[in-house]
């Protein structure tokens, strides 16, 4: 017998302010030209009024939960992606858990950074079919405006906020990659590329600092580490790449998602898209998209999916799922 860990529900917030890429003009040298055709970006989602990592995150969580059907003292455990936890700790996962009204189980944090979300799938995963927890919250929220240098042209204009969350439910499989749930999982990282993307803060400085990345050095190792580990993912699920009905990629730069589908010999039509949307929201982007592609009716009981993306550290990683 084969545990999986299934997608039992998903949901998502997104902060009621949008920033089209024409607003950014009128303080910066910049243009919606450049931003889209750069990018791929035509708009974003800023938090405001007080809206923070946890209560975004909180707000995915209860879609999620209501997607499911299920009830906060039915999780075992809640793993929150992000690197702008509201406080340097506690976790902001135990801030979710104390405000979903969630009186057993464990709430931590991951930090991996725009691949945050794909570690801790891979934690959850990992968790259930051990039998440490039965049904996991995988949660990735970010407010990277508050990381934003907003005079920096070269980095403010791709960045948002937002949250996406996924249950995770252990359930018997065959072993066979015809099962849903997690098929396999691939993580790395290389700790050498740290300045290429990283934040000029912390408790070292005591300021939060600001996002800085050496962008084209990022774009190189992106496309070359993100094809790689999705077809390390899929060999590990004795699959390949005819087999993926949907590429769910951390929605950073279009460009990046085109050079990476291509790679793999997939077109954009199978790829789901939110960056135009989005932004890059980091360990956000990718629960963002899976609860998107969703709602839009593009992701659907039984369909093979493949999960990746690349951040800082760098850091990067896969998931192969059958929904
Ligand atoms: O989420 C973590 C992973 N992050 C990523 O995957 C991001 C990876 N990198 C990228 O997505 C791209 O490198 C960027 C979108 C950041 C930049 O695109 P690029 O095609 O690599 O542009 P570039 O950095 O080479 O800049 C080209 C030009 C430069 O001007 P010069 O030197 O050619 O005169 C920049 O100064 O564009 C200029 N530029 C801008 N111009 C207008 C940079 N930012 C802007 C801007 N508006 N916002």
């Amino acid at each position: 017998m084969t545990i999986r860990a299934v997608v039992r529900g998903v949901g998502h917030y997104l902060p009621a302010r949008v920033v089209e890429n024409s607003e950014f003009a009128v303080s910066l040298d910049t243009s919606d030209e450049w931003i889209r055709s750069r990018s791929g970006i035509e708009r974003r989602h800023l938090a405001e009024n007080g809206e923070t990592t946890s209560s975004m995150a909180l707000a995915a969580a209860r879609a999620a939960l209501a997607d499911a059907g299920l009830q906060p003292d039915d999780l075992d455990a809640i793993i929150l992606a992000t690197s702008t936890a509201d406080f340097t700790f506690p976790a902001a996962a135990t801030m979710v858990q104390d405000g979903l009204g969630m009186t057993r189980g464990f709430a931590f944090d991951v930090q991996a950074v725009c691949a945050g979300f794909v570690f801790a799938l891979a934690n959850a995963n990992g968790m259930i079919i051990s039998g440490q927890a039965r049904r996991v919250l995988v949660i990735g929220a970010e407010t990277f405006s508050k990381l934003m240098d907003w005079t920096d042209r070269s980095t403010c204009v791709l960045f948002g906020d937002g949250a996406g969350a996924l249950i995770l439910e252990g359930d018997t499989g065959t072993g066979t990659s015809a099962d849903r749930g997690i098929l396999s999982t691939d993580l790395n990282s290389d700790g050498r590329l740290r300045d290429i993307l990283h934040v000029d803060g912390g408790v070292s400085t005591g300021t939060i600092g600001h996002l800085r990345m050496q962008g084209p050095e990022v774009f190189r190792h992106a496309v070359e580490k993100l094809a790689k580990t999705a077809e390390t993912a899929l060999e590990k699920a004795g699959l390949g790449a005819a087999d993926v009905d949907w590429i769910v990629p951390h929605q950073a730069n279009l460009r990046i998602i085109k050079a990476t589908a291509a790679k793999l010999g997939l077109g954009l039509d199978k790829v789901v898209l939110t960056v135009q949307d989005h932004g890059n929201t980091s360990a956000a982007s990718i629960p963002l998209a899976l609860s998107v592609g969703k709602a839009r009716g593009q992701i659907k009981p039984g369909n093979l999916v493949v999960i990746e993306a690349i951040g800082g550290g760098l850091a990067w990683g896969s998931v192969v799922l059958r929904w």
